[in-house]
């Protein structure tokens, strides 16, 4: 499963450039993980050849796009507070036209039109490319939807625009859905069986980003680890694949390498990885690549082994701590962090107190904690009843993410006094006379601006932190410059 991003990009309109030939316009937003922030930029590229230029104002839109989370239920609440605010432009504006992309597109169907009358358009992650056909459709006064999953669609052959981009760093998509089937997660459902992007189209890409002076990239997947590709196929179907197609394959160690190789100065991050998919191989990767951040997400959802093994996590406490281990052996100065469910079905004070041990052990730099949302569909749903009450799920929320803040500063302040390697890539939110930008932990680092400039690598001794962030000084550009 891959990062929710930062909280304050929700729901902000992309922009692209201008074209002059364009008339119509778009409004699109995106909601939820950076995979579909990603994929926005897919669909406004995708538009921009049918006529379309994007607008930052919905009151000027002709059609407006939404896309959309399902992981949680206060996800799908944000869009449906979302969808009433579009539909009091529509009432001014009864020309405009809405369409619902994403997850919730594509758990919900159909049912989208009669559940909420101003939807025009419902379009599945993996339908991207019929937007034109659908949308002279809805031109013609027929709602359109389409949420057929596809064995293959990568969009492997569409290049993004890049949308609210700060030019620094990029998301490059390697992977498509997931067979994971963890137990309470939606995704399975709502992005289909997985798929591999090929090496090639990934790598044209990122060619094509270095050469716009792009500083970062990080490659997106819902489990990276178990990228492969052998030619095309779903990953479940590799039991088939020929001698020459095995000995030819991809797999995640083999392509974070090539990339690492070809491009020598662009720091390299992959989110997310899956515990039980992560391999010595690709530690061993990142160890040999200066240019690969150290730095992993991993969740770990629960510390209890019993709840693991309900969430169907495929891996023990214990091996998680091998992994860590290994990790730590390997490359001793790599950050991780975590991603934790609280008040899955059944979870009972023991269960919670294993994830507070789990959380002792590993000390995370840093971590994304949520209470459980039943999702309806998914295996947990369908077996386990919600049993734990609401203040229970809370408590033990709050509790975790205290621990996470304490965490989060023990590893803060073993950074003071050192000097750092970061990448400049925007202003401070707080401050206009300081940069912010991130270490290969990526840790965010803010610091005075000087005569440094975004884009720029940095050597920053740090003098300060808090449990989110390092305070320092710039001494000198970095030799990776
Ligand atoms: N309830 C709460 N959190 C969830 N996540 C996924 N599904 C749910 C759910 N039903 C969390 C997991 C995942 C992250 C992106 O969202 O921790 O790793
Ligand atoms: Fe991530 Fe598991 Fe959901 Fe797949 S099923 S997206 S691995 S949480």
């Amino acid at each position: 499963m891959e990062k929710i991003i930062d909280e304050s990009a929700q729901g902000k309109p992309l922009i692209l450039e201008q074209n002059q030939e364009n008339k119509r316009k778009l409004f699109i937003e995106s909601y939820g993980c950076q995979m579909n922030f990603s994929d926005s930029e897919i669909v406004a590229s995708i538009l921009a050849k049918e006529g379309f230029n994007t607008t930052q104002n919905l009151e000027d839109a002709d059609l407006v796009l939404v896309n959309t989370c399902s992981i949680r239920e206060k996800a799908e609440q944000t869009v449906r507070k979302r969808l009433e605010k579009y539909n009091a432009v529509k009432r001014i504006n009864p020309k405009m036209k809405v369409g619902v992309l994403g997850c919730m597109a594509e758990r919900l169907k159909s049912k989208f039109l009669e559940e909420e009358k101003i939807v025009d358009l419902v379009v599945g992650p993996d339908a991207y490319k019929d937007l034109p056909n659908l949308i002279e459709e809805v031109d013609a006064g027929r709602n359109a939807v389409n949420v057929i999953l596809s064995k293959e669609e990568t969009y492997g052959d569409i290049s993004p625009v890049r949308l609210q981009s700060n030019g620094v760093s990029a998301f490059v998509s390697i992977t498509r859905g997931c067979d994971n089937m963890c137990t309470f997660c939606v995704v399975p459902f709502t992005r289909g069986r997985e798929r591999s992007r090929d090496p090639q189209s990934i790598l044209s890409e990122i060619e094509d980003l270095v050469s716009k002076d792009f500083k970062e990239v990080t490659l997106l997947g819902q489990n990276v680890d178990s990228y492969l590709w052998y030619g095309g196929g779903l990953k479940k179907d590799f039991d088939k694949a020929s001698d020459f197609q095995r000995a030819t394959a991809v797999n995640f160690a083999k392509l974070l390498d090539m990339v690492a190789e070809r491009f020598p100065k662009l720091r390299l991050r992959f989110t997310t990885s899956n515990p039980q998919d992560m391999t010595l191989d690709v530690i061993e990767v990142m160890a040999k690549h200066q240019n690969i951040c150290k730095y992993i997400h991993l969740p770990i959802q629960s510390g209890s082994d019993r709840i693991l093994k309900e969430m169907n996590r495929l891996h023990t406490r214990q091996q998680y701590f091998e992994l860590i281990d290994n990790i730590k052996k390997i490359i001793p100065d790599c950050a991780i962090s975590q991603d934790i469910i609280t008040g899955f079905p059944t979870e009972t004070e023991e269960d919670h107190k294993d994830t507070l041990s789990l959380m002792e052990y590993v000390k995370y730099e840093y971590g994304f904690m949520f209470a459980y949302s039943e999702r309806p569909g998914t295996l947990a749903a369908r077996k386990l009843e919600d049993d734990v009450p609401e203040p229970v799920k809370k408590r033990r929320l709050a509790e975790i993410i205290e621990l996470q803040r304490q965490h989060s500063e023990y590893r803060h302040q073993s950074f003071i006094g050192k000097t750092v390697e970061v990448l400049i890539e925007k202003e401070s939110k707080k401050s206009d006379q300081h940069w912010s930008g991130r270490t290969t932990q990526n840790t965010v680092v803010v610091f005075p601006k000087e005569n440094y400039q975004i884009g720029d690598f940095v050597m920053v001794d740090i003098k300060e932190c808090t449990s989110a962030t390092l305070l320092g000084e710039a001494v000198e550009y970095s030799k990776n410059n």
